[in-house]
């Protein structure tokens, strides 16, 4: 079997939790919880796929399936393949009986404006919004990318698209014109939705002129675009002819319905483009059945969210927490949701905190970077606000030390509040590693058991399971239903890049080292392939390098993520170049061009040479340990050991 990378990773338990501690549920909790029966595992191991039943049945089929998995064809498998729904029906529709004046969405935006939407004013945008799309040309099928930030109208756009069975490609509106027409080209989208433009605080940003430069690219043909007026007078953005307003279509359309497209299960919800191991991103494939009945399982079992919740995912929807938790998961359920347009420290530290304590939240979701920044700010921020409202809390992304664990339960959780550390990815569409919180104890800073129905192992280069403590990959055995059911690229790709056939079946490859102990706790040691995660954001190495070596002077790149969760460069020069403050502002925007402002590196480190192996391939794992200030161990595999003392002393100078 070929893992390649394991070997050397970071093993200094940093990721790990403190053997130790063993956080029962409270009782309280428990009592109340959606997942209270500890028999839940057995059952789901008993019964095999069956089990997922349970997931599917929380939906309305338009036709019921019959067939849970059909796994004839591995890796390519199919979730409930005879049976047919729409996710917009479900995340909307089938809540109007119950629940039409009760609020979906509760929108807070950048200037402190708000906006709330019931499941009534959903169905009714959301279908005016589908007749335009119809009107536009977008037939079933058709991807339509979004461009949008966090606005009502992002999850609006993404149900809309839904309901007519045309799949949406969400690009985060923070990435560049470039990287929104890689996504439009590669993903052969010829619609958009976009906006004016949006606030950093105080100021007006204009998002429109980016999608214009994208649409510049001669490979892109849109058929038609709408915009989303997002800063009223503040900016003045001319529309041309094949550019349409999004309030005029949906103030024309305004009252009609659009009958739900009964979609396949096994029919393409969204693509999602996420980085993985070639510099270009690759095109996640949701499908429609198998994802959504993952998502509204999870969202009900492990975050435990019910219609009655104010509910809070802080992730952007531009990635897929925002798509798994802060759309589909909560609307499936039929709870409102709080979505937050601003920055956790605008106006002041305490947003977060106000927005929960007036909001009333009950469940919140978010990275372990967030709680990092709330830590730094200090305590006294949530300490002046009433969190009482506070049942359950959950991070996302990364690990967390169990340092920051306690702060996070200490000061936002009241010292009661289960935390689940939810460990998933783009591909595996849903939470698949994490503790039940009313049945599963917690051990501060390890994610947990996988969830009943999950085959997830951390293994060897042979494939066989490692023993506790020891360091392997973490894979998963058998197919879930929230998994990607292909990538854009093929088959081909899909198959190469995730699945190893071995003795007992494929195998999915996560692409993450691990360890397990004792008690089937997985902790996460990092990316063992060429992906780094910053402040949420999910990048290829050779995606940002590639970049910067595009800066007129620079011979070589290579990028680590630091602790902090910020980007770090080491860079080296040609001999006639100085390396200067215009260089490192040069390798700046050539970043922000090429993937967008939130790649901009936050420190840019000169160096003479970069430290390479005998086979010449770059030592990141090195330079990231030099980057956090970590120890590191042997350089002896190195072709150019010397070069280790000037790295650290350019990183102290700088
Ligand atoms: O390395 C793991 C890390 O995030 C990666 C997936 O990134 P992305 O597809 O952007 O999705 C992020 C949100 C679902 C994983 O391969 N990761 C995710 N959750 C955790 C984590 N690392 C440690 N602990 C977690 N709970």
């Amino acid at each position: 079997m070929d893992y390649a990378g394991v070997d050397g990773r970071r093993t200094d338990g940093t990721a790990a939790g403190d053997d130790e501690a063993v956080v029962e549920p409270p009782a309280a909790f428990s009592d109340r919880a959606v997942a209270n029966d500890p028999e839940l595992y057995e059952a789901f191991a008993e019964e095999g796929p069956e089990a997922w039943r349970r997931a599917a049945d929380l939906l309305d089929w338009e036709t019921d399936y019959e067939t849970v998995l059909d796994d004839d064809d591995p890796p390519f498998y199919e979730w409930f393949p005879d049976g047919r729904l729409n996710a917009a029906a479900n995340c909307v529709d089938r809540h109007l009986d119950e629940r039409r004046n009760q609020l979906a969405i509760r929108w807070f935006g950048k200037r402190g404006e708000r906006r709330s939407y019931t499941y009534l004013d959903l169905h009714r945008e959301v279908n005016a919004l589908a007749a335009g799309l119809r009107e536009l040309g977008v037939e079933e099928d058709d991807v339509v990318t979004l461009y949008l930030p966090m606005i009502p109208e992002l999850p609006i756009a993404m149900l809309a698209c839904a309901r007519i069975g045309a799949p949406h490609n969400v690009v985060f509106a923070g990435l560049s014109a470039e990287a929104l027409a890689t996504r439009i080209d590669a993903a052969d989208s010829s619609y958009l939705v976009t906006c004016d433009g949006y606030y950093r605080r105080e100021d007006a940003f204009n998002q429109k002129s980016k999608a214009d430069n994208a649409r510049l690219r001669a490979d892109i043909d849109l058929s038609a675009t709408v915009v989303v007026d997002r800063l009223g007078d503040a900016l003045d953005v001319p529309l041309s002819d094949d550019e349409h307003e999004y309030e005029s279509i949906v103030e024309a359309h305004d009252g009609e319905t659009v009958e739900p497209v009964a979609r396949d299960a096994t029919d393409l919800l969204f693509v999602m483009y996420t980085s993985g191991t070639t510099g270009r991103p690759k095109g996640v494939e949701h499908a429609t059945g198998g994802y959504l009945s993952h998502v509204a399982w999870t969202t009900r079992n492990v975050l435990d969210v019910r219609p009655d919740d104010t509910y809070w995912c802080a992730a952007d929807i531009g990635w897929i927490t925002g798509h798994s938790y802060g759309v589909y998961g909560p609307l499936s359920v039929g709870t409102t949701s709080v979505l937050y347009e601003g920055s956790p420290d605008y106006p002041d530290r305490d947003r977060v905190w106000d927005l929960i304590e007036r909001n009333a939240v009950s469940v919140f979701y978010t990275s372990p970077t967030a709680i990092r920044s709330f830590m730094k700010w200090g305590a006294e921020y949530p300490d002046a606000h009433d969190l009482s409202s506070i049942r359950l809390l959950g991070t996302v992304g990364e690990s967390i030390t169990p340092k920051a664990w306690r702060w996070y339960r200490e000061h936002v959780g009241g010292g009661e509040a289960p935390i689940v550390d939810t460990w998933w990815q783009t591909e595996t569409g849903a939470i698949s590693l994490a503790t039940l919180p009313g049945i599963t104890p917690m051990k501060p800073g390890k994610v947990g058991p996988p969830l009943p129905g999950i085959d997830a192992r951390v293994v060897d280069e042979d494939g066989e399971p490692v023993d506790p403590g020891e360091p392997g990959y973490l894979t998963i055995g058998a197919p879930w239903p929230g998994m990607l059911r292909g990538l854009r690229e093929g088959d081909e790709r899909y198959r190469r890049e995730y699945w190893l056939e071995g003795e007992d079946g494929w195998r999915y490859r996560t692409g993450d080292g691990a360890t397990v102990d004792e008690d089937g706790y997985v902790s996460i040691l990092g990316r063992v392939d060429d992906v780094i995660n910053v402040r949420t954001h999910r990048f290829n190495t050779a995606e940002l390098e590639s970049a910067i070596v595009g800066a007129d002077g620079v011979t070589e790149a290579a990028v680590v993520g630091d602790d902090d969760g910020k980007i770090v460069a080491y860079v080296t020069t040609r001999g006639d170049v100085d390396p200067d403050e215009p260089l490192r502002d040069a390798i700046g925007e050539g970043l922000a061009r090429a993937v967008g402002d939130v790649a901009r590196p936050d420190r840019v480190v000169f160096t003479p040479d970069l430290p390479k192996t005998r086979s010449g391939k770059i030592m990141r794992r090195l330079l990231e340990d030099i980057a956090r200030g970590d120890e590191f161990g042997d350089v002896s595999a190195l072709r150019n050991p010397e070069v280790v003392g000037e790295i650290e002393s350019a990183v102290r100078e700088e």
